[in-house]
């Protein structure tokens, strides 16, 4: 990651939380699934998919995980009520990974399970790098059992991704937000771009199905290019954004005729996920170092 996002990333912390839910509130539909759901609803109106995330993860008792296990499990129940057009998205974290692979597993395939019984999808998001080996692992063992309605994440930013995409047939292909050493990761912004792209024409050589995962205009038009050149139907990718970012260059993909998911996160452990989101806003080196900060702090309610 470059210098300037670790400073940025190093000075976060210290902001103070209101002011954190206060800047970060367009990237969360709100803490409730109700507000998931209007949220879901709009952009369904909108003629764009969702993806439901519960927030929350990096979870230290197993009744934790199996708490948001079974909120994945209501979530899903909603959308099969309201017949919104939207998929889930956990993180294994959530769902147990930190106490065992057994507890994870055993929460995952539940989902999972109850996801397909709905005709459902979902999408397993990819954590820092402790975590690749036994994402990939439990994703390659649900396919392995027969499962179609699971999908996986890639991160450009990592140097072993171009490996990892071998043999992988439902990716999001995203650049990747944790910070990671150099040993692990390419740290410039140009090779991480190009490392996406190589990952993307490789999957789609492959025939995966590519969830492309970027608000990046040089990305997003090279991923059109390709689609154009490989003559690819409209069910045989998808772009996808973040609640809250580029809405307007999502709305024209829409006009486009492009399949087009928006990640709706809701729930009320909002602080990690929120630093993330501040860390990648262009804008929040400034809001950070100068006064607007001061002043957003004292209308922000403690
Ligand atoms: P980049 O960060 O360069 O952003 C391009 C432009 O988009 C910016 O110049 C700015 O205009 C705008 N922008 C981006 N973020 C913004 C923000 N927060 N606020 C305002 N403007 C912003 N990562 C991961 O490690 N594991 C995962 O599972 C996922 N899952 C995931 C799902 C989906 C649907 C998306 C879109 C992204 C992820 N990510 C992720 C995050 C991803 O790795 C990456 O950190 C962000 O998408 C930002 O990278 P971009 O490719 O958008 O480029």
């Amino acid at each position: 990651m470059a210098l300037f996002d670790r400073a940025i990333a190093s000075v976060l912390p210290a902001v103070p939380k209101p002011l954190v839910r206060a800047l970060a509130s367009p990237y969360i539909a709100g803490p409730t699934l109700d507000d998931a759901v209007r949220v879901v609803r709009a952009l369904n109106a909108a003629g764009k998919l969702a993806t439901i995330d519960v927030l929350g993860e990096e979870v230290a008792i197993s009744s934790e995980a199996r708490e948001i296990a079974n909120a994945y499990h209501r979530v899903l129940a909603r959308i099969d009520d309201e017949r919104l057009d939207a998929g889930i998205s956990v993180k294994l974290t959530g769902l147990g990974l930190a106490l065992g692979e057994e507890l994870c597993r055993e929460n995952l395939t539940a989902v999972v399970d109850d996801a397909a019984a709905r005709g459902n999808f979902v999408r397993i998001d990819m954590e820092d790098s402790s975590t690749t080996d036994a994402t990939l692992r439990l994703y390659r063992e649900l396919v392995a059992s027969g499962r179609t309605n699971v999908g996986v994440v890639l991160q450009a930013r990592l140097r072993r991704t171009i490996a990892d995409a071998e043999g992988l047939r439902e990716v999001r292909l995203c650049k990747g937000i944790y910070l990671e050493p150099v040993e692990l990761a390419y740290q410039d912004a140009d090779v991480i771009r190009e490392s996406f792209r190589a990952t993307l024409r490789a999957l789609l050589d492959r025939r995966a199905h590519v969830a492309i995962a970027t608000h990046d205009e040089a990305l997003i038009e090279d991923a059109l290019a390709q689609v154009r050149t490989r003559g690819l139907g409209r069910d045989e990718y998808e772009f996808q954004m973040l609640l809250g970012v580029r809405t307007e260059r999502a709305d024209a993909l829409v006009r486009d005729g492009h399949r087009l998911r928006v990640y709706v996160p809701f729930g009320t452990h909002w602080y990690e996920y929120s630093l993330r989101r501040l860390q990648e806003n262009p804008k929040i080196a400034g809001y950070v170092a100068a006064d607007t900060v001061r002043r957003l702090a004292r209308r922000a309610t403690p």
